[in-house]
């Protein structure tokens, strides 16, 4: 069996993100159930799939391209480090590039795991409590794909200090309310935002498919989410909102930072500060930048997380115009691509056998 090589020593991130159990919270009522939320749960049941089945692992990778993006799609494409490159050198940073990206995804989808098996112990009602348990299995299933496609990729990155350092204050909360909000709607909301980059323009089938598969279960995670803070935040005061507001919008800041990808350049030996200067002056990368927030903020602005603190800090790094999103819209086009490629596969199979039979 493939086991995972890190680029990196990942021993010096260590093993432990804060170390905060929390309450345990029991419900003795367990007649009090909303709707919206049972019915999520009962889809979250029924839409359990398993990864080595629905995916096609004998799919090949291209190592010199593992996504199959076009070259402009390069961050550091353009810059005077790129244009130095020969064809192989820039193979390398494709190669390392995807597997920094897809290392944050696997890191991250642990979070997700955990993340939910907090859930079921400190939200209060049983509903929530049923629905993370659909979810706990749901994110098993990602960390074993990303995991799974890493290892055939051959090379991993350790976790991102800004990614590690936002699961920290997440994770260390003990509200069970900041675990949803952290998780489910910034940290999976901008990772649903990247899915949705490479399931658009990945050209490598595998690659697109993953995504897919992974991003139709996190359409139900975010809806959950979404209802089950809409419903409790017109509770909270005023200050408790800005406090929650003031949580999002340092995360925000310190997620837009996590896409400049140190750790490859330094990896790679190209100068570090010249490539990052690049990216984050480079149009292009601020414009993949600002679409890493089009989830999170008509999330926030639905949830009524959306007073001043928020708008300004939206408007501040360019992104307020994603507040008109329909979130209906975009969670259902989610749930439809990654049946069409299942219908796609079922009668690639079916031709397959016809022509056999033939
Ligand atoms: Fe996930
Ligand atoms: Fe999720």
């Amino acid at each position: 069996m493939a086991t995972m090589k890190y680029a990196l020593p990942v021993e010096q991130t260590g093993w432990k993100v804060a170390d905060n159990s929390g309450e345990v919270h029991f419900t003795w009522d367990y007649d009090k159930s909303r709707e919206k939320l049972l019915h999520l749960y009962d889809k979250g049941k029924r839409r359990q799939w398993d990864a080595q089945v629905r995916i096609d692992w004998d799919l090949a990778v291209d190592f010199t391209n593992p996504l199959g993006t076009p070259e402009d799609g390069v961050p550091i494409y353009g810059s005077r480090i790129w244009e130095k490159m020969n064809q192989k050198e820039r193979e390398e940073v494709k190669y390392h590039l995807s597997s920094w990206q897809f290392s944050q995804f696997l890191h991250g989808e642990q979070g997700a795991l955990i993340c939910a098996s907090k859930i079921v112990q400190n939200v209060p009602d049983i509903d929530s409590k049923y629905y993370a348990a659909t979810q706990v299995m749901d994110e098993a299933r990602h960390v074993e794909v990303y995991s799974t496609y890493l290892k055939k990729l051959g090379l991993a990155y350790p976790i991102n200090p800004s990614l590690r350092s936002i699961l920290d204050d997440v994770i260390s909360d003990s509200r069970w309310d900041i675990t949803y909000l952290g998780m489910q709607v910034l940290i999976e909301g901008l990772a649903l935002a990247a899915f949705g980059l490479i399931r658009t323009f990945s050209t490598n089938e595998l690659a697109t498919s993953l995504t897919a598969y992974v991003m139709q279960d996190e359409a139900r995670h975010v809806a959950f989410g979404r209802n089950a803070l809409k419903d409790y935040y017109p509770q909270l005061t005023e200050a408790e909102r800005e406090e929650r507001e003031e949580f999002c919008a340092e995360a925000i800041m310190i997620m837009r930072d996590r896409f400049l990808a140190h750790e490859v350049w330094d990896n790679l030996n190209v100068d570090t500060k010249e490539a990052v200067d690049f990216v984050t002056n480079s149009e292009g990368q601020i414009a993949f930048r600002s679409l890493l927030f089009m989830r999170i903020v008509p999330v926030l602005r639905d949830i009524g997380l959306f007073g001043k603190k928020m708008r300004d800090t939206f408007e501040k790094i360019g992104v307020m115009g994603f507040a008109s999103i329909d979130l209906d819209e975009v969670m259902a086009e989610d749930e439809q691509f990654a049946d069409d490629i299942d219908k796609r596969r079922i009668s690639d199979i079916e031709d397959a056998i016809t022509a056999g039979q033939d």
